[in-house]
């Protein structure tokens, strides 16, 4: 039940290309969690408030140079230097709806050519999600709503490369909703998987590893 000892929160990521809607509809499900009485926090990566986030974010605006398995090492890092706190709020009964975790590491470094099995590695043993939620856009339909800023990834050709790895990240446990639907109606099911995500975890689901 609800009061058992292996009750805990749950680890809800969301992931797409960008511009796909994840960050607006994690902002939506965040409040909609909390007004339904669940306790919830929004996490993103990279997280940009560390000093190697600040590292990812002035290599994202073209501020500075690194090479790509520098660069994937340290999102990988970022990850890790919040493991221990994440854990720490899931067994504490918190959940986390955190926006791009390692499934992005792995779809974009790979987009450059880098082998997959390499950029998995190092994300062996962080804690695995208990729902894996890709909001599916073309790559085109993506940069036709605007906003593509300056940073280094957000071009067609590149975004279509990180399209295709994400697709070949997926299995069976990933669910994956149209983002091309109304904000309403991706909102819908979102909250749907998520609350009922949410209690199984409160029911005690044990927490697990990537990769698994
Ligand atoms: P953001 O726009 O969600 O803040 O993410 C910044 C960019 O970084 C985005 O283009 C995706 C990319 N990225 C990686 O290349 N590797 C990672 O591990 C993560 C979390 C994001």
């Amino acid at each position: 039940g609800c009061n058992s000892d292996n009750s805990r929160g749950s680890l809800i990521v969301l992931e797409g290309l960008d511009r796909s809607g994840k960050t607006s509809q994690s902002h939506r499900l965040v409040s909609h969690l909390k007004d339904k009485g669940v306790s919830v926090e929004l996490w993103r990566f990279p997280d940009r408030t560390t000093a190697v986030g600040q590292m990812i974010s002035a290599y994202l605006a073209n501020e500075s140079e690194l090479d790509d398995r520098a660069i994937h090492l340290l999102f990988s890092a970022n990850r890790w230097e919040k493991r221990s706190l994440m854990e720490s709020k899931l067994r504490s009964g918190i959940s986390l709806i955190v926006d791009r975790y390692s499934y992005s590491g792995v779809a974009f470094s790979s987009a450059k050519g880098l082998d997959l099995e390499w950029c998995k590695a190092p994300e062996v043993g962080l804690v695995a999600p208990d729902l894996v939620i890709y909001l599916d856009i073309s790559a085109e339909k993506a940069s036709e709503r605007g906003g593509y800023g300056a940073e280094r990834y957000e071009q067609l050709e590149f975004q279509k490369k990180v399209a295709e790895t994400y697709h070949t990240l997926y299995d069976d446990s990933w669910k994956i909703i149209d983002g091309c639907l109304p904000v309403e109606a991706v909102e819908e099911q979102l909250r749907e998987l998520a609350l009922g995500t949410v209690l199984s975890c409160q029911k005690g689901k044990p927490l697990s590893k990537l990769w698994s």
